[in-house]
């Protein structure tokens, strides 16, 4: 252990974080896509921008159980479920849940039973207020985020994957404010404006009044809020120390597709385990969220949290630093119940004070009088 990590950790409160994260042991995760099929088609979703579902999931059974057999054997320890919507195969979520630590994103219509499947954490989408969120997912029909509220009112296993829009960032206290009041957390995504809408959703405008925003419901509600703004800087600016984000630094590609050769060898970390299987569960793709999509548009989160996560060298300059780097591994681990989560969850509102709000993201004074 390095002298400054030492001193850091004489800390109590980072040193048992630390510690949880060592008990919870290493990751060797993967991503699937459960299903092709979904029962939206929200705006410049990136799943259906990249035709990602030409490849079909198998319909025999006995290959769905023989691709659980060959990760177990292949030493998998963690599953993202993606697609796709994964309520629409019930019956593979809790094989997969049954196999492996994991956690599922869903778009909320159909509700995710809690018999047998009790701890799962669920991800349920939400891309704005109402109207915002009805008119980028169903061009303007249905209230998808009202039945999601419904099927998922003090939920415990879920929380609001919350896709923010560089024009909508007004909307997010008022969305927030319901999430938390219908009894869930909040994690904050940023949308990739893959189908060049423009306008309000275009990532290229930048996130300041939304890194602003998110500060504000840190400081509301510091128990609810699972993004630290540290996070949030971190991906809605790109930047990470002397790094910019893009393919040659981003973690989570797949090591057994040819495609990312060269990047498994030009010396950044990545995550050596990682695979992004296609729903037919045999192939896989570049990354997760991309065939040849151009990386500048890449906002995921997960993804970036993986870059902080392999980073931990670049954190060590000073305590504040480490504790960024500690917080956002902690709340990875958390979010997806790699700790104790019950007693986890009581760490959110110091973990939030850890980092500072003010140091990162407050346009103006006015902001923290919230
Ligand atoms: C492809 S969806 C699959 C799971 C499920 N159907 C759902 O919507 O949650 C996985 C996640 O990607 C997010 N997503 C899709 N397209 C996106 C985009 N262009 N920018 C940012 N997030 C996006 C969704 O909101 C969802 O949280
Ligand atoms: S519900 Fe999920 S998979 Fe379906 S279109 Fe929307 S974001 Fe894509
Ligand atoms: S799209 Fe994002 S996750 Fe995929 S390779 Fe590019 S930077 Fe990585």
């Amino acid at each position: 252990m390095s002298k400054a990590l030492k001193t850091y950790l004489a800390d109590p409160f980072l040193k048992h974080l630390y510690q949880e994260i060592r008990d919870a042991g290493s990751m060797k995760s993967i991503s699937i896509d459960l299903t092709h099929e979904c029962n939206l088609r929200c705006n410049g979703c990136y799943y259906f921008s990249e035709g990602m579902d030409v490849t079909q999931s198998p319909t025999n059974e006995a290959e769905f159980d023989a691709f659980i057999e060959q990760e177990l054997v292949r030493g998998t320890n963690f599953v993202t479920i993606v697609g796709g919507e994964p309520s629409l195969s019930l019956s593979r979520l809790k094989k997969i849940y049954d196999n492996f630590k994991m956690n599922v994103s869903t778009n909320g219509i159909i509700p995710i039973p809690v018999e047998g499947l009790e701890r799962m954490p669920i991800g349920v989408s939400v891309w704005g207020n109402h109207g915002t969120d009805a008119e980028m997912r169903t061009a303007g029909k249905r209230d998808i985020f009202a039945i999601a509220l419904k099927n998922y009112a003090n939920d415990s296993r879920a929380f609001w994957y919350y896709t923010v829009t560089p024009g909508n960032a007004h909307e997010i206290s008022d969305v927030v404010a319901q999430c938390v009041a219908n009894g869930n957390r909040v994690l904050f995504n940023f949308y990739s404006d893959l189908t060049n809408l423009g306008g309000s959703v275009d990532h290229r405008k930048g996130f300041k009044e939304v890194r602003a925003e998110i500060s504000k419901v840190i400081i509301k509600y510091p128990d609810s809020i699972y993004l630290s703004t540290y996070l949030s800087e971190v991906i809605s600016t790109g930047r990470l120390y002397d790094q910019e984000w893009g393919y040659n630094v981003c973690t989570t590609i797949s090591e057994n597709n040819p495609v990312n050769a060269a990047r498994l060898t030009n010396g950044n970390p990545y995550s050596p385990h990682f695979r992004a299987y296609n729903a037919d569960l045999k192939t896989t793709r570049r990354c997760c969220t991309g065939i040849d999509r151009s990386c500048d548009s890449c906002l995921d989160v997960w993804q970036h949290f993986s870059w902080v996560m392999v980073n931990m060298k670049k954190h060590l300059g000073s305590k504040q630093e480490f504790t960024n780097w500690l917080t956002s591994m902690y709340l990875f681990y958390l979010i997806n119940r790699l700790v104790d989560y019950e007693n986890g969850v009581l760490h959110l509102t110091e973990i939030h004070n850890r980092v500072g709000v003010s140091a990162f993201t407050l346009i103006n004074e006015e902001m923290i009088l919230v």
